[in-house]
């Protein structure tokens, strides 16, 4: 039987209120939920933001290596960084550290002598602060670098390679513009009014910049010297991030660690934070052409008499690979706990390079070349059986027109030709 009429019609509004009370509702709920949008939004961004994609990269299996030597090689794959390389890492704690010590402004401009990685690490990173990055860098390295900084936003001052002992050495002319970057700020009223702007003193240095223009903007809140050579924040960024990271991935269970050293930042912190886990862990250099740290760590002396330093410059030909190799002792350098050391060769990175790419397509820069290179010397000092652990420092997308370039290495007699190994001794 059909419903009486006013049934009906009492049915049909009851569910027109519903419905209309319904849609009050969600509209209420929604309204509160895109009140609260903003501030959800921006919690998750601090938490997801690019900072915190910095680190645990992965630890790859060389298979190649592994399987050529009897030993498990392993590389942390920190060219899978954000900003590229293993100095994403580096530069989040050298600006968090500055920024919570004062030292750094918000806003303010990080300046950095660097052959590049660094450098451009600190441009990646430097907006996720609020801040700006000035970059001084030796004419010799690879261009690609220093267009990727200036498409990143920094500026970048392009110089010829001196001594360190030099006032124009780039390290020495970016502590300068940090202190220039100060002045102008004084002068300006802006940036931080406290001690760490003080222009006659930054990280420890005495600024002559006197005689020359400043570079940078009335509306500049300060500068600060990144220094990643003396700067410990570099050593920490290991010591707390990859070392962790590697002793986590492998359980514990590795006999060897190796690196070449740049700053010596990797090598050191690495280096003490497995020895603090277990002092049978066995860490080592390797050290390319042209480097005064192979006779430090073996011989406990940096230089052979004409290698003094001051005396000698970096000579750019010394060795073709970039940011490893250094004829002075760093800060982060002093730190490492190493048990020995290995020399490398060009050609062995060279032929490293090659030999990755085409069995484990692998394609990386000129010093993770040399760390594989290091990793097989250990494996052939220790013997089957163990497991070793390098850094996979940058991608060879960076070494384009040098390392990866024929007509470069064939002007140097450094064209690769080897079919397997046997550029180190295995078939
Ligand atoms: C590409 C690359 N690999 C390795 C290193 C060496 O690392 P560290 O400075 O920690 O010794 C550097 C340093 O600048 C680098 O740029």
């Amino acid at each position: 039987m059909a419903p009486p009429l006013r049934t009906t019609s009492a049915i049909a509004t009851a569910l027109s209120i519903a419905l209309l009370s319904y849609l009050l509702c969600k509209k209420t709920r929604s309204k509160a939920s895109s009140k609260k949008t903003p501030k959800t939004l921006s919690v998750k961004k601090a938490r997801n933001g690019l900072v915190a994609a910095i680190g645990n990269t992965p630890l790859i299996r060389i298979n190649s290596l592994s399987d050529a030597t009897g030993c498990e090689i392993l590389g942390k794959a920190e060219f899978l960084n954000p900003g590229g390389s293993v100095k994403d890492r580096v530069a989040v704690k050298i600006i968090e550290e500055a920024l919570e010590s004062g030292a750094l402004a918000q806003g303010g401009i990080i300046t950095e002598g660097s052959a590049g990685s660094t450098a451009i690490s600190l441009a990646t990173v430097a907006p996720a602060f609020g801040c700006k990055c000035h970059v001084v860098i030796p004419d010799d390295a690879a261009i690609e670098k220093s267009q990727i900084l200036e498409a990143l936003g920094a500026t970048v001052e392009r110089v010829r390679p001196v001594s360190i002992t030099h006032k124009d050495h780039f390290v020495n002319i970016a502590r300068r513009r940090a202190l220039e970057a100060n002045q102008v700020a004084l002068k300006h009223g802006k940036g931080n009014q406290n001690e760490y702007l003080d222009v006659k003193q930054i990280n420890g240095y005495t600024s002559d910049s006197g005689k020359q223009d400043p570079i940078f903007y009335s509306d500049c809140k300060g500068g600060f010297f990144a220094d990643q050579f003396e700067n410990l924040a570099n050593f920490r960024a290991h010591y707390e991030g990859t070392g962790p990271e590697i002793w986590d991935q492998t359980g514990g269970k590795l006999d060897a660690f190796i690196a070449a050293a740049g700053t010596g930042g990797t090598v050191a912190g690495v280096s003490c934070f497995l020895k603090e886990k277990n002092a049978n862990v066995r860490c080592f250099l390797i050290d390319p052409p042209g480097s005064g740290l192979f006779n430090k760590v073996t011989r406990g002396v940096m230089y052979t008499r004409e290698e003094a330093e001051g005396r000698r410059l970096k000579n750019p030909f010394d060795t073709i690979t970039e940011g490893i190799g250094i004829n002075r002792l760093t800060e982060n350098f002093k730190l490492a706990e190493l048990d020995g050391a290995f020399r490398g060769t060009d050609l062995e990175a060279v032929e490293m390079s090659r030999y990755l790419l085409k069995n484990d397509g692998l394609f990386l820069g000129s010093s993770s070349a040399m760390n594989c290179v290091g990793a097989v010397r250990v494996a052939q000092a220790l013997g089957p059986g163990h497991t070793i652990v390098t850094i996979l420092c940058d991608s060879g997308m960076r070494h384009l027109s040098k390392f990866y370039d024929v007509g470069y290495l064939s002007k140097y007699g450094l064209m690769p030709s080897a079919v397997g190994l046997e550029f180190l001794g295995l078939k």
